[in-house]
């Protein structure tokens, strides 16, 4: 059977702080041979900065992606403690996570810097993964479409119309991030099309072609059905990635022999 999607799917491992560069060296001689014939998906791996050299050598030679957690838009000077766009081109990362929700909610971060950073990635060619997503507070007062709209509007601002393509948005509810509350596949796919809908009116038809990964407790076990909906295109995955076992089951799940 194909694949319900007429977007690849795109699933990427977020690892946050966890992992050094012999971990996650590793990692990679246990994944790869288990993904070596999902050919029909794009896989990312971003891990902490400091792991980004070696992990980049480990995969190199295979279809998996090496991406950032971060990046400042500045180009170079005194930002202690920051990494510049041209240091993560230098390392091979494809992608770029910018505006999680615990960068927005730990370190402050705007959408109007995540929009900078945004457009920082683009202009280096790499894609940036903008991620969005209400609170359950924002949730339980009825606010998540707002919020979420806000998010993304300013988060793209930058991005222009000939240029959208090469992002990938991802919605995450705060309240389903580590918690192993997901939302429900039917909840997720309410706010994707919601998105979808922004996209559209922001960027006309290039909205059907801009992926929009869902995140918050995805692992093998509920993979397919959050990947069934009509405008979920791939997962953005925490604690489930962080095991090479467990992210290649999430993986192969979006194999269309692996579906039924
Ligand atoms: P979990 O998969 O651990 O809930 O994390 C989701 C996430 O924040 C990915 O960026």
């Amino acid at each position: 059977m194909s694949s319900p999607h007429q977007r690849r799917p795109i699933l990427a491992a977020n690892w946050k702080m966890q992992k050094g560069a012999a971990e996650a060296t590793a990692f990679a001689a246990a994944f790869l041979p288990l993904v070596a014939g999902a050919d029909s998906v794009d896989i990312v791996i971003a891990p902490p900065f400091t792991a980004l050299d070696r992990l980049g050598q480990a995969l190199s030679g295979s279809a998996v992606a090496l991406a950032a957690q971060n990046v400042n838009p500045e180009a170079s000077g005194a930002f202690t403690g920051e990494i510049a766009v041209s240091m993560l081109r230098e390392l091979g990362c494809g992608y770029g996570v910018v505006g999680h929700s615990e960068r927005r909610a730990l370190y402050r971060e705007s959408s109007d810097f995540v929009a900078a950073k945004a457009e920082a990635l683009l202009a280096a060619g790499i894609r940036p993964i903008v991620c969005v997503g209400e609170t359950l507070e924002e949730r339980e007062a009825d606010r998540a479409e707002a919020i979420v709209a806000g998010q993304l509007e300013a988060s793209l601002a930058r991005i222009p119309q000939d240029r959208a393509a090469e992002v990938v948005v991802a919605y995450e509810p705060v309240w389903a991030i580590g918690t192993g509350k997901t939302a429900t596949p039917e909840m997720a796919q309410a706010i994707h099309a919601f998105i979808r809908e922004r996209l559209r009116a922001l960027y006309g038809a290039t909205a059907e072609i801009i992926r929009i990964q869902y995140g918050g407790s995805v692992k093998p076990e509920n993979v397919r059905d959050i990947m069934s909906q009509e405008d979920i295109d791939g997962a953005l995955v925490g604690g489930a990635s962080l095991d090479p076992a467990s992210f290649a089951r999430i993986v192969l799940f979006q194999e269309p022999e692996a579906t039924q």
